[in-house]
């Protein structure tokens, strides 16, 4: 890109990389600096190599072992990036690279690719195959660290936060692929590599399970409080939207069923068809459980988070309230606000009335929805197979952030 081969900055025109993340065997097409101590406020940067083809792959190794900090100019920052994610499997498996620094390059890469899709308009078959193409080539270049135990010390240092579309879907698909590792015996897989499609799919599924919100107007989906039944029985269409968006993407089979059935309970009372236990797919229902446990572990305006113990306990308990909870639940499609067309055609007296019997019913609904909610928190072993949320449990607690001694 034509830079100098030494530069005099305050340090705001280059950006401090690892130098582990260089790959010896993979040509980079950015020059590398070295910094020196400030005299004055400014550094002087001084280039190391203009690029990593012009020396010995021996020499390269010693030198980025030797380098603590390298440095790239921020007008190749995007060279870099492209060259991150071309490596990202060399990073990954990288021996002497922290998890942390793992997690965080992965979460970066990962949350650009799903923002991608998010932001794709569908409109075409070579829209929807390009979406899910760049995500699974993330993932399988991510999938030996992704579906490792030792990886959840890294997802779980993600558990807790403020609830993010993107970052939500990244953990759900990290979380079903870890548990498909796992939990091999649940699945009839003749090898490895059926193994490894398998746990591409379903994060890749992960990944995109709640890509339909896109078609959900925004009031909905950025409302701060609970939804009411109207917007409830509008969010519950993204399942719908998913299936209809992805219809060309050349999805496998079981990766489209995962997206479409992720809100399915094992009693037959989820959305959008009601199935019921074996009805469900295998992989929409590990799906479901770490959807609801990313869920009740995210930070919300109108809920503090759980932690992973208290989320747990909450999706395996029974709840005493069941009955009433399903009547709650079958209640809300007939409640919905009365269109205001009929308000506005009335006359005064009438309208006035109607406006209150509307106030009325809003509050009626609104205290329901709320009673809904509540009872839901009682326990909510009847969404869940409950000998999957056991082994999901088993799964995560292998990494010691996670302490869910006492719920086994
Ligand atoms: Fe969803």
């Amino acid at each position: 890109m034509g830079l100098a081969a030494e530069y005099f900055d305050d340090g705001s025109s280059f950006l401090a990389i690892d130098p582990l993340s260089i790959n010896p065997d993979a040509l980079a097409e950015f020059s590398l600096f070295e910094r020196y101590p400030p005299r004055d406020g400014v550094f002087r940067f001084r280039c190391l190599l203009m690029d990593t083809s012009a020396i010995d792959k021996d020499r390269l190794l010693e030198l980025l072992g030797n380098w603590e900090k390298i440095y790239i100019h921020k007008k190749e920052a995007q060279a870099y990036k492209a060259y991150v994610r071309e490596n990202l499997a060399f990073i990954l498996n990288h021996e002497k690279i922290l998890p942390k620094q793992k997690t965080d390059t992965l979460v970066a890469l990962s949350t650009e690719v799903v923002k991608d899709s998010f932001a794709a308009n569908f409109s075409s078959q070579a829209d929807c195959v390009r979406v899910v193409e760049n995500i699974r080539k993330l993932i399988a270049k991510a999938m030996d660290f992704i579906s490792g135990t030792e990886s959840l010390n890294g997802l779980a240092s993600l558990i807790g936060h403020d609830y993010e579309t993107h970052t939500h879907s990244i953990k759900v698909g990290w979380l079903t692929a870890t548990f498909i590792n796992s939990n091999r015996d649940l699945f009839d897989t003749g090898g490895v590599s059926e193994l490894r499609e398998l746990m591409i799919e379903a994060a890749v599924a992960g990944f995109l399970h709640d890509i339909g919100k896109i078609k959900i107007p925004q009031n909905v989906i950025n409302k701060r409080g609970r939804l009411d039944n109207l917007e409830w029985i509008i969010m519950q269409s993204h399942t719908a939207y998913a299936a209809s968006l992805l219809f060309e993407s050349r999805l496998s089979h079981t990766a489209m069923q995962t997206i479409i059935y992720h809100h399915e309970n094992e009693d037959g009372s989820g959305y959008p068809c009601g199935l019921a236990n074996d009805q469900i797919p295998l992989m929409a229902k590990i799906c479901h459980i770490a959807d609801v446990f990313d869920a009740l572990t995210s930070e919300r305006p109108y809920k503090k988070a759980k932690t992973p113990f208290e989320a747990l306990k909450l999706m395996a308990g029974d709840n005493p309230y069941l009955e009433t909870l399903r009547k709650f639940e079958s209640e809300a499609a007939d409640n919905i606000k009365p269109p205001l067309t009929a308000i506005v055609r009335d006359d005064y007296e009438a309208k006035l009335r109607r406006l209150r019997e509307r106030e009325m019913l809003e509050e009626e609904a609104e205290k329901r929805v709320e009673a809904r909610v509540k009872l839901r928190d009682k326990g909510m072993s009847h969404c869940f197979d409950l000998d999957l949320l056991r082994r999901f449990i088993i799964t995560i607690n292998k990494s010691e952030s996670f302490d869910l001694a006492g719920l086994l």
